[in-house]
Formats: structure tokens, C-alpha cells, sequence
């Protein structure tokens, strides 16, 4: 089990580190295709370059990382890559959890844990169970996930709330509603990078991306290394995040 050391990276100390870095991880089938290999070998290379990244966002200073790992949608996909991205996440989580936790990384799960089979719920389980006190980064890992149906669920619960005291309806705000969401531990992400070149969000994080800063990278995610994130990170030490106000007034 490794121990990893605090920053190393003198190339990055001087940027901004964005609070929360939530990714869009694309492009493991067309990398396997370029490569001649099956989809399966590409998210199998997709799940080492998980482990480089989130050791690298951890030993940088990043406060919270989002992995988008697998969609709502993706369960369209043939019986025989969904069987194998379940079985790769549960070994994932299985060899991992011991170095996570060692490295004080606390695990968060969003999404519609219920669609999962079994034995990838168990691992979940034991996964938030173990890092619940950890104090380090915030790894938050969105399966079967559907910001579309996160908000429907969210609108569900404060309608639910409301049935039994109406005086709930004139205090919905954007702070009540987030509150609501599977997202409600986790501030909103400073900077969003989607790899492989797509131009869309995909049904991630639509609440919370109101204001975040979006980077997008013609890189396929098994190739994205350590100097794709600085890039990225660079990038967005460059924005002007004005909010809705000018130059001048920040
Ligand atoms: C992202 O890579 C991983 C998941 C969606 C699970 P893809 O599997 O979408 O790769 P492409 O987009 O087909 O290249
Ligand atoms: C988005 O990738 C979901 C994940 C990265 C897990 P997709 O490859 O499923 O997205 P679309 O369908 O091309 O938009
Ligand atoms: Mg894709």
C-alpha cells in the first residue's frame, strides 16, 4: 500500500487548484477501436488512469472530485460490456479501499444505487462505511446517474414535505432545492473537464454546473495523464469568473 506524499509538483503549486474537479471520463471504446482492442480493455485502462488521477487531485489540494462513471443511460449498452464495467468496479473498489483509506480519501456514491447489482452495492457499503471520518479528498463516484431524474427526485421529496405544511412552498430556494439533491454534501464544481472531444454534458450535473468552469479535451480518457490535468487546471487559473458581474467589480 503506498503512501502518497504532498505535493511534488512544483510545475502546478503556482496555479489556482480548483475546489472541486468534476470529470466527464469519455472515450475509453474509441481508444480500445484506435488501439485494435475490445471496449473491455479500454475501461480497464480507463480504471488505471482513475487511480493515477485521483492520487494526483488528492496530493495537489483538490477538495472534491466527481467521477462520472457510469450514466442511467449507459445500461442501454450490451448485456456483455454493462457485465464487465460492474464486475471492473467492484474489483476496483475491492483494491483500492485499503490505499483510499490509508490516504484519508473519503468515498461518496451519487446516483441510483438501487439499479446496481448486489455485489457492487456491497462494496459500496463498505467502502463509505470505512472513509466515513476521513477528512481528505471527497471522491464521489456517480453510477447509474441521471441529473434529469435527480432533480424529479429532489422535486418529489419538497412536494412530499409540502403535503404536510404548505408554508414550505414560499421558502424553495436555490439553497432548499440543492439540499434536496443526491448532490447535497458536495459544493457545486469549479471546473468541469470532459475528455475525447464530445461537446455535451451527457446528464451530468446540471444543477450544480450552473457556474462551472468547462474544459474539454480531444484526449480519450485512457490517455489522460497527469499532464492533461495540469493543462487543464492552467486553463482554468486563466478564467475570469465574473458571475454575472464585470471585470472590475471582482
Ligand atoms: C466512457 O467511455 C466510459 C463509460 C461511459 C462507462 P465510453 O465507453 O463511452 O467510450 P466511447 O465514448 O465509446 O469512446
Ligand atoms: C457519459 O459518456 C457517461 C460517462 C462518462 C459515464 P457516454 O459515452 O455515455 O455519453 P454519450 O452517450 O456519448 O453522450
Ligand atoms: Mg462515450
Amino acid at each position: 500500500m503506498e503512501r502518497w506524499t504532498d505535493n511534488i509538483y512544483t510545475e502546478i503549486k503556482n496555479y489556482n487548484i480548483p475546489n472541486h474537479i468534476a470529470i466527464i471520463m469519455d472515450g475509453n471504446g474509441r481508444w480500445a477501436k484506435y488501439n485494435n482492442l475490445s471496449r473491455i480493455i479500454g475501461h480497464e485502462k480507463g480504471i488505471k488512469v482513475v487511480k493515477d488521477i485521483v492520487k494526483i487531485c488528492s496530493q495537489i489540494g483538490v477538495n472534491f472530485l466527481t467521477l462520472y462513471a457510469f450514466s442511467k443511460e449507459n445500461w442501454q449498452r450490451p448485456e456483455i460490456e454493462v457485465n464487465a464495467l460492474m464486475y471492473l468496479l467492484e474489483l476496483y473498489l475491492i483494491s483500492e479501499i485499503d490505499e483510499l483509506d490509508e490516504n484519508n480519501v473519503r468515498m461518496n456514491f451519487i446516483g441510483n444505487m438501487d439499479d446496481l447489482p448486489d455485489f457492487v452495492v456491497k462494496q459500496i457499503n463498505n467502502c463509505k462505511k470505512r472513509t466515513k471520518n476521513n477528512t481528505g479528498l471527497t471522491l464521489s463516484i456517480a453510477l447509474s446517474y441521471s441529473s434529469r431524474l435527480d432533480i424529479i427526485n429532489a422535486t418529489k421529496k419538497i412536494i412530499k414535505q409540502a403535503i404536510y405544511d404548505t408554508s414550505i412552498i414560499d421558502k424553495i430556494d436555490e439553497s432548499l432545492f440543492a439540499k434536496h439533491l443526491t448532490t447535497h454534501n458536495i459544493p457545486d464544481p469549479d471546473l468541469l473537464i470532459r475528455t475525447s472531444g464530445e461537446l455535451r454534458i451527457s446528464n451530468f450535473l446540471l444543477w450544480e454546473i450552473a457556474y462551472t468552469e468547462i474544459y474539454i479535451t480531444d484526449i480519450y480518457w485512457p490517455q489522460f495523464d497527469k499532464e492533461e490535468l495540469f493543462k487543464a487546471i492552467i486553463e482554468f487559473s486563466k478564467r475570469e469568473r465574473r458571475l454575472g458581474k464585470i471585470s472590475e467589480q471582482l
